[in-house]
Order: structure tokens, then C-alpha cells, then sequence
């Protein structure tokens, strides 16, 4: 049989070529160390609605939306319209601007935890600044973190995102693994790791370490990492303890928030203190946010002193302010409930494909996101995400891709409200077709 690899190579000539080129100028032929992979990436071209075409002109459903910010689909009539218009009229000036009031205003509607809002450019100064803030306001030095989490790529946030299980100390009580060259010691000695999903060790490292911690941050719904939901009584009791030693309890909810108009905090019905947004707000344009309770937000107020100084040449700029507020103003109750209809059913079909295979996988959903696991325990924390089969991940990513499907290379994918039925069924196709294919290789269990 053909591997993936050499198919691969055989239809990608002028992304390729593209990294050819790439390589002698960007380290590694790439600009973004999430979008290689071997042997190179695919250089996209073009997007329309669920569809991207590479620069071999090759059609793909993208089952990745930019990592799930792309919720509408590329170049989406509303937002091509509303960047055109604020384009011709300015794309940033030194001073505030109309159009952040409305995006702040729908924003502070929807997000339950917000009184107050602050935009920056991408996830990683948001959670830069929700975690400042949070030292600010306790006058505490640590950050909590689940092992297995993503929060971006500043030094608070580069460890024990990925780290080898062998580094990482026993599963109830992880220790801080940096996750990149580079990321300085006091990082390390500033971050406490918890497990995800297992209320009574996370609560007991909380309270050991309870007089230096400024917060406790986590995404509800570990997204890049796998998808996998916070089980309701671990994010209850996050918050219980967090109110009890006056730490800040944050929500990272960069992808989560794709679940529902008020995102998965309204979905659980847990406010925490601070909430960090980004891809969907932006309505693909670099976007992001964070904001939360009146009393830690002010701690940003310029006319008191001494306050918490965010400067941003781009918060706020109105182009990213326009492209976002079209975007959220079309997604009503009803578009999101309709995504999330989408993303069960997927769920479900995919489930019955790997099944029918008698290839161990499993497959975790949540409204319109979804990952793929090659395992045959339930994915519910980061150690059972390490503990699933890698190397078939990388042939069924790279063989997806030659079926004409893109998810990321670790499985995860998002449903955008452009995907129709059809659209749906040639992804579950691809993935039948795929894991048929690969399934001799693999062999058996
Ligand atoms: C939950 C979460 N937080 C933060 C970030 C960082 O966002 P950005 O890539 O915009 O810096 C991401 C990015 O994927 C994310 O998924």
C-alpha cells in the first residue's frame, strides 16, 4: 500500500515548492509551529464558506476552521462587508473608536462573568493579562493550571501543556514540566499544576499552596488538548474552594466559548471571576478579550492609581472590532443550537464508523467541537490523552488530508454553520474510508 506520506507528497507539489522556498527564510518554512507538520504543510490559497483550496488548487472541507475560530465559515458575505466598509474608512488610529463600545456592549450581554470587557490581539495576551490582573488584584505571585490545558505562549502559560508522563510526577499530583526551550525557571516555580477532572487532588494541592495562589485558570473544555469537558462537580468545586481562600477562579474560554451564546460557562451554570476569549470574537480577524468581575476589572481604570497598564498598538482596532461584531451578531441562540445539533450527530456517526471497524477510538464531543482519540479507555484528563495511540493519529491525520479533509493533527476538528448535511456525510465518508485503508497497516486492537 501507498503510506499517506508518499500520496501526500505526490499531490502537493506547489506547497512543496512553496516550503522550499519557505525554508531558507521562515525557520522550519513556517510562521506558526501549530500549522507544520511533516514531512511540510499544506500552504492554503483560498476559503470559501467549509471549503479551503490549497496552492495544487485542491478542494478540502476544513474541519479545523483556524482552530475553530472560523465558526461562520471563510469570507462569510457579512464579515467580507463589514471589513470592506471600516477598511475604506480606517483600519486604526491612536484614540478609542465607536465600534469596540458595540462589541464590548454585545459582549458584556452575553458572557455571564463579564461587567467589564478589554480587548488585546490574540488568547496568549489574554491570558497574559487575566493572569496580571489576578496577581495584581491578590497581591500573589502563583498561577494554577490543568495539566494538559492550553493557554498560549507566554512564560506562565509554556508548562505542562504537553509534558512526557515520565517527567511529569504521579497523575494526582503533577509537577511543572516547562513545555518549550526557553521558558524560565521561575515559570516553573511559579505555576502549579493540578489534574484536570479529579476535584479531590486539585483541591487539596489548592489549599496546600493557598497563600501564594492568585488564580486558578482552566478552560471548561479543554479544546486543543482533546476536548475534553470539565465533569460538572470538578468545576463546582474549583469554584467553592476558590471563593473560600479568596483566589480568582478563571475560565480560559479562547474555544469554549464556540458551545453557546453565554459559552460553557453559561452552559454549566459556573461564573468565574475572569474570563479570557478569542478566535470567534474576532470574526476571524486577531481578536481577543478578557474581562470579569467590576471589582478586579477597574484595577485597568487609567484615572485610578496605580493601575494595571494595558497598552496594545491594535486593542481595539476598529477592523478586528467590525470583522467581530458581524460575526457575533450573527450568531443568534438558535445558530448556535443548531451547530451543536450538528456537532451530536457527527459525534455519534463517527463513533458508529470506528466501530464498525473494530478500530479502538474514541471520540469526545462537545456542542460544535470534536477530537478524535485512538484509545480504548475514555478520554477524560491529559494522562489519558498521552497514553492514546500517536502514531495512528499521524496516519490518519496526514491520510484524512488526502481524502480531502483537514482536522488538526491531533485529531481536533469544529463545525462551522456553513457545513450542510452533505458537507457532514463526506467527512464521516473520508474518516470510513481512511480507517479502512489504514486498518491492515495497524493490525489488529
Ligand atoms: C484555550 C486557549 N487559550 C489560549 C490560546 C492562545 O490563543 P492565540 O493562539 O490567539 O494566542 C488558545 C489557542 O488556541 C486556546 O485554545
Amino acid at each position: 500500500m501507498t503510506s499517506p506520506e508518499e500520496t501526500y507528497r505526490r499531490t502537493t507539489p506547489r506547497s512543496r515548492e512553496l516550503h522550499e522556498r519557505a525554508v531558507a527564510v521562515m525557520p522550519g518554512g513556517t510562521t506558526r509551529t501549530t500549522t507544520y507538520f511533516p514531512p511540510y504543510p499544506l500552504y492554503i490559497e483560498r476559503g470559501e464558506g467549509c471549503f479551503i483550496w490549497d496552492a495544487d488548487c485542491t478542494e478540502r472541507v476544513d474541519m479545523l476552521g483556524n482552530y475553530s475560530a472560523m465558526i461562520l465559515g471563510h469570507a462569510h458575505p457579512k464579515i467580507v462587508e463589514a471589513i470592506r466598509d471600516q477598511a475604506a474608512r480606517g483600519t486604526g488610529f491612536a484614540a478609542a473608536n465607536p465600534v469596540e463600545v458595540e462589541l464590548a456592549t454585545l459582549l458584556c450581554e452575553r458572557v455571564p462573568s463579564f461587567d467589564a470587557v478589554r480587548f488585546c490581539n490574540s488568547g496568549t495576551e489574554a491570558t497574559m493579562f487575566a493572569m496580571r490582573l489576578a496577581r495584581a488584584f491578590t497581591g500573589r505571585p502563583k498561577i494554577a493550571r490543568m495539566e494538559g490545558g492550553y493557554h498560549g505562549t507566554h512564560d506562565y502559560a509554556e508548562v505542562s501543556t504537553h509534558p512526557l508522563v515520565d517527567d511529569a510526577g504521579p497523575p494526582d499530583a503533577p509537577i511543572a514540566v516547562r513545555d518549550s526551550i526557553g521558558t524560565p525557571e521561575w515559570a516553573l516555580e511559579n505555576v502549579v499544576v493540578l489534574p484536570f477532572n479529579d476535584p479531590d487532588a486539585a483541591e487539596a494541592i489548592i489549599r496546600r499552596e493557598a497563600g501564594s495562589l492568585a488564580a486558578v485558570i482552566l478552560e471548561p473544555i479543554i479544546g486543543a488538548g482533546g476536548v475534553i469537558a470539565a465533569r460538572p462537580v470538578f468545576l463546582q468545586r474549583l469554584r467553592d474552594v476558590t471563593v473560600e481562600l479568596g483566589i480568582l477562579l478563571i475560565f480560559d474560554e479562547v474555544i469554549s466559548f464556540r458551545v453557546g451564546p453565554g459559552g460553557a460557562q453559561e452552559m454549566y451554570g459556573v461564573t468565574p471571576d475572569l474570563t479570557t476569549l478569542g478566535k470567534i470574537i474576532g470574526g476571524g480577524l486577531p481578536v481577543a478579550a478578557f474581562g470579569g468581575r467590576a471589582d478586579v476589572m477597574e484595577l485597568l481604570d487609567p484615572r485610578r492609581e496605580p493601575n494595571l497598564a494595558q497598552g496594545g498598538t491594535y486593542n481595539g482596532n476598529p477592523l478586528g472590532m467590525a470583522a467581530g461584531l458581524a460575526c457575533m451578531r450573527e450568531l443568534t441562540p438558535d445558530v448556535f443550537a443548531e451547530l451543536n445539533r450538528k456537532g451530536e450527530r457527527v459525534a455519534e456517526q463517527l463513533s458508529e464508523v470506528f466501530a464498525s471497524h473494530g478500530v479502538p477510538a474514541q471520540i469526545n464531543g462537545v456542542g460544535s467541537l470534536l477530537a478524535i482519540h485512538f484509545s480504548d479507555k475514555p478520554v477524560v484528563d491529559y494522562r489519558a490523552v498521552a497514553a492514546s495511540d500517536k502514531k495512528r493519529m499521524r496516519d490518519f491525520f496526514l491520510a484524512l488530508v488526502n481524502h480531502g479533509v483537514l482536522m488538526a493533527p491531533r485529531g481536533m476538528g469544529a463545525i462551522s454553520t456553513p457545513m450542510d448535511e452533505d458537507v457532514l456525510q463526506r467527512f464521516v465518508d473520508a474518516v470510513d474510508e481512511v480507517v479502512g485503508e489504514l486498518k491492515p497497516a495497524w493490525g489488529s486492537g
